[in-house]
């Protein structure tokens, strides 16, 4: 594969900006992410040539932060915190729920690639607000199954 020329420029603009190119790695990573929607091996090797730096810096990095995705990933992210405070307030429900409504198990994809959902992040610190969910980033809170179906009507609706 080959990044476009518009991820290229904005990797090499990233890396001319610091004193050491390994320093843009997190941005290029992004603008990687961000176009192809996962990081492959070859994007990876890309970015490695265009920072100049050991294709197994890059890989490190990638595989430190889990905001990186290794793998193909749905267009949208869910996370369900099934830790005490959710759990207690039934997180189980709700992590039953996505598994029928979006058919498949923690750690996969939907069929249409809109969704990918995990259940096993730890608290996602909106104790006060269990059980809860994080869409893309955004929090969700005090969750029932209906609120679920909206949250995610709402984000598959909004075409983001
Ligand atoms: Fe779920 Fe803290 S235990 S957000």
């Amino acid at each position: 594969m080959s990044l476009s020329k518009a991820t290229v420029a904005a990797i090499e603009k990233q890396r001319d900006r610091y004193p050491q190119p390994r320093s843009a790695i997190l941005p290029a990573l992004w603008a990687v992410q961000h176009e192809v929607g996962h990081l492959s091996p070859e994007a990876m090797g890309e970015v490695a040539s265009l920072l100049r730096v050991a294709p197994s810096e890059v890989e490190a990095v990638s595989t430190f932060y889990s905001m990186y995705f290794q793998k193909p990933h749905g267009r949208h992210e869910v996370l369900v915190c099934i830790n005490v405070s959710c759990g207690l307030r039934g997180a189980d429900d709700i992590v039953g729920h996505l598994e029928r409504t979006l058919g498949c198990a923690s750690g996969e994809t939907s069929a249409d690639g809109e969704f990918t959902w995990a259940s096993t992040v730890e608290c996602l610190g909106a104790c006060g607000g269990a059980p809860a969910m994080q869409v893309d980033h955004h929090f969700h809170e005090d969750l029932t199954p209906e609120r679920v179906d909206d949250v995610l009507a709402r984000v598959r609706n909004a075409g983001t």
